[in-house]
């Protein structure tokens, strides 16, 4: 009797539970975290929180970046901001409340997984968290450098392009373009080398050095005398620059072979490609003339 009785008020109890579950797992589903993937070193950069807690009231909001907590929000104290001391980080409690968090000049040091946890007031308390990551990039500070040799190529000549991309964080990626079309580890007559990272260990910065190799072919100059060589450099869609160089064809029959050609004119001009026909009716007419005339008379 005794035994039953608890047992049906367990079963109660995990009914109970298990609404209270589904409930709270209802009640704070939507919690969406926008953290931007990459931002540029001394930007300022807000973070954002948004949820639906389902009626309940908002308890706490905390914001982590790689589990320590540097921003709280709650909404029953006085003041509801509380920014805590974690290296590099500047919050702008201004800018910061109940769904954001906002980091002044934020540093490289602060690449990391960033995370916001929300809590339901009484009586669910429940808690939700979320996280993302985000990349503190240090941008090259100019261009990147674009050398070619030699300046002047005949085909089955080889040209060597060398680019280099000023030291960033992390290095830029290095593209080459051959008459505007993106090169590859395809692409032919191309070599294209492993691209080297040099770092200046003293500055943390890391610069890029990507080699190509060309062997040239009549398809690299298309219908004009030069091979157009580009290379981009590109940390994330945060830094893109180019440069172009140009190598010049060695061949001087080359521009004479590459002009536009009609067939009209060829043939016009060479008698062997004539037809039967046109020459039926090239038959001089003034020769029929003086043959009548001819048979006429006699
Ligand atoms: C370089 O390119 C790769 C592949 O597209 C990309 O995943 C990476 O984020 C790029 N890195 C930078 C610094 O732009
Ligand atoms: C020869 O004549 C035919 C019929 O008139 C024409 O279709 C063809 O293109 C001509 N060929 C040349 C080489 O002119």
């Amino acid at each position: 009797m005794i035994s039953r009785r608890t047992s049906g008020l367990r079963n109660l109890l995990l009914l109970q539970l298990i609404i209270l579950l589904v409930r709270e797992c209802r009640s704070l589903r939507s919690v969406i975290i926008r953290v931007p993937e990459v931002v540029k070193s001394g930007d300022s950069v807000t973070l954002s929180c948004d949820y639906d807690l389902e009626q309940a009231a908002l308890y706490t909001i905390k914001w982590y970046r790689n589990h320590e907590e540097f921003y709280r929000f709650v909404p029953k104290e006085s003041p509801p901001s509380k920014a805590f001391s974690v290296p590099f980080i500047n919050v702008d409690v201004s800018k910061s409340g109940p769904t954001t968090v906002t980091l002044r000049g934020v540093r490289r040091e602060l690449t990391g997984k960033y995370a916001c946890e929300v809590s339901a007031d009484a009586p669910l308390f429940h808690t939700e968290i979320m996280a993302a990551h985000m990349t503190v990039a240090e941008l090259p500070n100019g261009g990147v450098d674009l050398n070619v040799q030699p300046p002047k190529a005949e085909i089955g000549k080889r040209v060597t392009a060398d680019c280099t991309s000023p030291g960033s964080d992390p290095a830029a990626n290095i593209t080459w373009f051959i008459n505007s079309e993106k090169v590859n580890h395809q692409t032919r007559n191309v070599r294209l080398y492993p691209t080297r990272i040099e770092t200046d260990s003293a500055l943390g910065l890391h610069s890029a050095k990507s080699k190509l190799e060309i062997t040239v072919d009549k398809t690299h100059f298309g219908n004009k005398n030069n091979i157009a060589i580009r290379c981009e450099g590109n940390v994330f869609s945060l830094w893109k620059r180019t440069a172009d160089a140009f190598v010049q064809g060695d061949t001087p029959q080359l521009a004479p072979f590459m002009e536009p050609t009609s067939s009209q004119s060829h043939t016009g001009n060479n008698p062997r490609l004539r037809n039967k026909s046109s020459k039926f009716s090239a038959f001089p007419q003034e020769f029929l003339v003086i043959l009548c005339v001819l048979l006429l008379k006699s």
